[in-house]
């Protein structure tokens, strides 16, 4: 069978990770996919800085509306973040029938409605695993490993950058400045890093995990927000002396018929796991009403552990591409004709 055609739009640091991870694993993903995977096309805001990434095989472009507009692409994977151009690029492709992956939470969280409905109505996929917690897949095991569950409650770190932070501040007493600027060279920040420590990215996640999980519609403006900007060094290091660490936390519960979300620092005792859980390492517990607890865990941000998602929900996507078109989209895409009437 022929491999499904790929146009990348972005080449920063999920983009080189993708394109790496795709061509290091080659013969492992064809395998699983049923199918291979080509990567035909890439647009990216600097070509001059791609160093030894190998794109061989790959047209080059700096104009992303060349890449969506690419007869040959089959799959648009989006990768450029923001909320303007990516919103028009991934309505635009989806118009023309292409189906779309993206790593952009604030995308999915802002516009995930107005996408998802557009998908539905030209029956292409939309799928997100990176735009939460990095590599850990807690999209796929909310809507498919615990399918059979009514999910009662999640909590998770899901901010790899202010964890980061938090835990260089206890360990090594380093100054919160600092470490942002660690965590930006590292690629874990985003590209307006108040977006990590004023608590927006980690409610951009939340309203979508809350979404998959209680099939409500996606609604940021709805997430108490809290960041971790006015923790100090000291707050850090008196919480470790009492027993406790602080950790930034996003919560969703059902609670009096509506659900609750909020984003915002914790004290959580030092003997439980998600306590432990350091560095760019996220966590999420969902308790499920069958299952009960379960955690998730992994690396939150950088540039392999978010590809390794991307190229999952491009895999599932080559998958469902051999399937019968009026299955496919309520198993990748969130289910629009699926909302409760449950208030937030
Ligand atoms: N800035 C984000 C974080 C990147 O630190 O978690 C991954 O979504």
């Amino acid at each position: 069978m022929e491999p499904v055609k790929v146009g990348l739009l972005g080449l920063g640091t999920v983009g080189s990770g993708t394109v790496r991870v795709l061509k290091r694993n080659s013969d492992e993903i064809t395998r699983r996919a049923g199918r291979g995977i080509e990567l035909v096309a890439a647009a990216a805001r600097n070509l001059d800085s791609l160093g030894d990434l190998d794109v061989s095989g790959m047209r080059l472009t700096e104009e992303a509306l060349e890449v969506v507009d690419d007869p040959q692409v089959q799959v648009i994977v989006e990768l450029i973040g923001g909320t303007t151009l990516a919103r028009e690029l991934v309505l635009r492709a989806i118009d023309q029938g292409k189906h779309v992956v993206t790593a952009n939470k604030a995308l999915i969280a802002l516009h995930g409605n107005e996408i998802f409905s557009r998908a539905q109505e030209r029956g292409v996929m939309v799928a997100f695993e990176a735009a939460v917690a990095g590599g850990i897949p807690i999209i796929k095991a909310i809507r498919e490993g615990l399918a059979g569950n009514r999910i009662e409650w999640l909590a998770g770190i899901i901010n790899g950058t202010g964890n980061f932070i938090l835990t260089e501040m206890r360990d090594k007493g380093r100054e919160f400045a600092d470490v942002l600027a660690e965590a930006q060279r590292l690629g874990y920040a985003e590209a307006d890093p108040t977006f990590d420590v004023e608590g927006v990215d980690a409610a951009h996640k939340l309203t979508i995990l809350a979404s998959i999980a209680f099939g409500i519609p996606l609604q940021f403006d709805r997430v108490y927000t809290e960041g971790i900007s006015g923790i100090s060094r000291d707050d850090v290091v008196y919480a470790n002396e009492l027993g406790y660490r602080i950790k930034h936390l996003g919560i969703s519960r059902r609670v009096n018929g509506g659900i609750e979300l909020r984003v915002h620092p914790t004290l959580i005792p030092e003997r439980r796991l998600i306590a432990n859980v350091d560095g760019v390492l996220n966590a999420v517990l969902v308790w499920g009403d069958a299952v009960g607890p379960t955690l998730y865990y992994g690396p939150g941000a950088g540039s392999e552990p978010t590809a390794s998602a991307v190229v999952a929900d491009l895999v599932d996507v080559v998958r469902a591409l051999t399937t019968d078109p009026e299955n496919r989209v309520p198993h990748l895409a969130f289910q629009a004709d699926a909302l409760s009437d449950v208030p937030i």
